[in-house]
């Protein structure tokens, strides 16, 4: 292996993930994945044509850079939408390949009417309503003017949708905003009924709103974190269990990371390791390097507290993480220890699990933040097996 780990993806996994969460649609709404973020770490290129065999045939970006690389990865019959960024450079591109887009501010707006009519081509918008985010979307007071401005503009746009984001769905301190956030959309999309528009898809839902308000489904939901196997959040997790008295887990983690030794290094009692002075060995040690460091997203918050696994035992990451690499205690596995042996960062081994919520329980970090700091030149590679079942954590 000429790079220093390597991230395994788990389709068996993604699709039961998929599967659950389907179960969980209305058979008329539209399922979405959101894979904006590099696909929450797991890889634009890798994950798409995975989706895509899972019966996933719309996928939701941030920027047009993902548009472009969701565009080159999936097949024709797919649609992409983006959320987030778009600069006006890219607009033409955008409309000319049929890609979706938000539009959440006049700007935006009156730049795909104007390259709309310059190339004759319908630009497909999602009209995004500021509901209680406060993040991006048309607040109330400015409907009168959007209405208008859409009825002149009319043959340019093809209104895809309408549509918010909820504010913090996968906990039940939210509840009344959520509630307020359903009302006031219901109520914006009255008004575009009255005036005589009607989107292809309402959609507000992501993975807690399908799975913690069912009534935010609407005609398509925008679901991210759950394909990849992860909870929203705890709560929503146990919520959801105890909800349908099953606490076998549905959700399975798609994504492992894995190294190997690089070398391996005796220290006698008493001397510092890694860089400072925050490891002082207390015993004669076996040091073993992995060639993994912050620079690959394994954060340097884990210095002194992260674990990983080598030859199904759990070892703990000792002294400072560094730049490119990471020093672990291998002291206890002297006798089979050697250089190449796999090292496991997220995932399992034998009975053995890392979970990316232990490691982000560890690092104080979400599962998101987490993911998405994987950086794209790790390779993926794709295996189709069903992972070992029980699994400890
Ligand atoms: C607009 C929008 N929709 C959907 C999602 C997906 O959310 P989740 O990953 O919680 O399903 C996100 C993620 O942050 C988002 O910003």
């Amino acid at each position: 292996m000429s790079h220093t780990s390597y991230i395994e993806l788990n389709q068996a996994n993604l699709n039961q993930n998929v599967d659950y969460i389907r179960s969980h649609l209305k058979p008329s709404c539209r399922y979405s994945a959101v894979i904006k973020g590099n696909a929450y770490g797991h890889g634009i290129e890798a994950i798409v044509p995975l989706l895509e065999q899972s019966s996933i045939d719309h996928f939701s970006v941030f920027s047009v850079a993902e548009a472009k690389r969701a565009l080159e990865s999936s097949s024709d019959a797919s649609e992409i939408m983006i959320m987030g960024y778009l600069d006006q450079e890219d607009m033409e591109w955008v409309i000319k390949n049929g890609i979706s887009f938000y539009v959440f501010s006049f700007p935006r707006l009156e730049e795909a009417a104007k390259v709309a009519a310059d190339i004759g081509v319908k630009a497909k918008i999602h009209v995004e309503l500021e509901t209680g985010m406060n993040r991006t979307g048309f607040r109330e007071e400015e409907l009168d003017l959007l209405i208008n401005f859409l009825k002149k503009e009319v043959k340019h746009f093809q209104i895809e949708g309408i549509c918010t984001h909820l504010a913090g769905a996968e906990s039940i301190t939210n509840y009344d905003r959520i509630q307020d956030q359903i009302t006031s959309y219901h109520h914006f999309l009255d008004r575009f009924y009255q005036e005589g528009f009607k989107p292809k898809y309402r959609h507000m839902a992501c993975s807690s709103g399908v799975l913690n308000y069912p009534e935010t489904q609407l005609d398509l939901v925008r679901v991210g974190i759950s394909n990849y196997g992860y909870w929203p959040s705890n709560e929503l997790r146990m919520n959801r269990l105890l909800k349908e008295k099953d606490f076998h887990d549905p959700l399975e983690a798609v994504l492992s990371w894995k190294s190997k030794i690089m070398s391996l290094k005796k220290v006698p009692e008493g001397e510092y390791v890694s860089y400072g002075k925050s490891y002082l060995t207390n015993r004669p040690s076996l040091i073993a390097s992995v060639p993994v460091g912050y620079g690959y997203g394994f954060s340097r918050d884990l210095s002194n507290l992260g674990r990983v696994l080598i030859h199904e035992n759990r070892v703990s990451v000792i002294g400072v993480v560094n730049m490119n690499m990471m020093l672990v205690d291998v002291t206890d596995l002297a006798e089979k220890v050697k250089e190449g042996d796999e090292v496991v960062l997220i995932g399992s081994q034998g009975k053995l699990e890392i979970s990316v919520s232990s490691f982000s329980d560890m690092s104080n970090s979400l599962n998101y933040e987490l993911l998405t700091r994987l950086p794209s030149f790790i390779p993926r590679k794709v295996v189709k097996h069903q992972e070992a079942q029980g699994l400890e954590n």
